[in-house]
């Protein structure tokens, strides 16, 4: 009798050993998982036939350029060149240079790409990040950075038309933390700042879109980390920031976080209460605030 249960014992402690070594190689592939493709999470670039079907500038009746930029380490971006005419009386001398939200290709961006260009009449420079539309590669924050870096090589040094404009970064959500490490690091380049809907951090976001990996974001190797980045961008710079109070992906304390942060000079916040946080862009007063703000702000101002 003692002898069985002891062998029932004996077992039941090896079947036990063997359930927690099976949970913890489950957490451990979990985790493995997690670490793998939290880029396909953050950088979402299939989504809405990302990697499909890209619209042209044409297609909404812009004349435009393709430029097919290879950055250093030599990937090839796809970017679509939009000029006013720069013999015109009415040329207002200025470029929108649109960073892209994370979901999507570039064609998903020409509606808004037409506002600047048609209805206020600026130049418009948008290009596809790594790993998006018809860019090679995959996207990661070093290498986002990296194209950053040779956009505003291409706007400042390549262009003669773009290198004697106002430069102007507009960036929402994703596109905003590009526009931070831009406008914070390559700051001669920048006459102003435009940011939507943008995080202090994917640290700090990663709890409110996954609420389960809440406990796990040390494991998030991803950072664009803009809390660290925006009180480096400089005090003369004009900075307009634009926040959905209804946003359901980031946070709208991370916007108040970063207006706080902010040392500009010359800076207006405005809050949409109603916005979620892609719809933004149809809120109303939403185009008046981004129109008068690079008119009254950038120089030449009145254009
Ligand atoms: C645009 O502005 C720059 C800098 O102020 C100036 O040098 C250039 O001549 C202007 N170009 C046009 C076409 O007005
Ligand atoms: C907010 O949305 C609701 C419902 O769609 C609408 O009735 C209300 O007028 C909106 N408020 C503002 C300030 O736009
Ligand atoms: C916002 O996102 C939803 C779902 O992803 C999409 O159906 C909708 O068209 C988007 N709205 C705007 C204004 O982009």
């Amino acid at each position: 009798m003692f002898a069985v249960s002891s062998l029932l014992v004996t077992k039941l402690v090896s079947f036990m050993k063997t359930v927690a070594q099976i949970g913890i190689s489950f957490g451990a592939l979990v985790l493995l998982g997690l670490y793998s493709y939290q880029n396909s999470l953050i950088y979402p670039s299939s989504l809405n036939d990302g990697r499909g079907v890209c619209a042209t500038p044409d297609e909404y009746d812009m004349p435009y350029e393709l430029v097919n930029l290879k950055t250093e380490d030599g990937e090839t971006l796809q970017c679509y060149s939009i000029k006013q005419d720069a013999s015109s009386p009415h040329y207002a001398n200025k470029t929108v240079l649109v960073l892209s939200p994370n979901a999507g290709n570039i064609g998903h961006g020409l509606p808004i790409v037409s506002i600047f260009y048609r209805n206020f009449g600026y130049n418009v420079f948008i290009y596809s990040y790594r790993g998006y539309g018809r860019s090679t590669g995959s996207p990661s924050e070093k290498g986002l950075k990296i194209d950053a870096q040779r956009v505003i090589q291409y706007l400042t040094e390549e262009d003669e038309q773009y290198q004697q404009s106002s430069l102007v970064l507009y960036g929402r959500s994703l596109g905003g933390a590009v526009a931070i490490y831009i406008a914070a690091t390559m700051s001669s380049a920048v006459s102003a700042l435009i940011l939507e809907n943008t995080f202090l951090s994917i640290r700090k976001t990663v709890p409110h879109v996954f609420p389960m990996l809440k406990y796990f974001t040390r494991f998030v190797h991803q950072h664009w980390d803009s809390e660290k980045l925006v009180p480096q961008i400089p005090s003369k710079m004009p900075v307009l920031l634009l926040s959905a109070r209804k946003d359901e992906i980031v946070p709208p304390e991370h916007m108040d976080k970063i207006n706080s942060l902010m040392k500009s000079e010359q800076k207006f916040f405005y809050t949409f209460e109603n916005s979620t946080h892609n719809e933004t862009v149809v809120q109303p007063d939403y185009w008046e605030h981004v129109q008068r703000f690079i008119q009254d702000e950038v120089n030449p101002v009145g254009y």
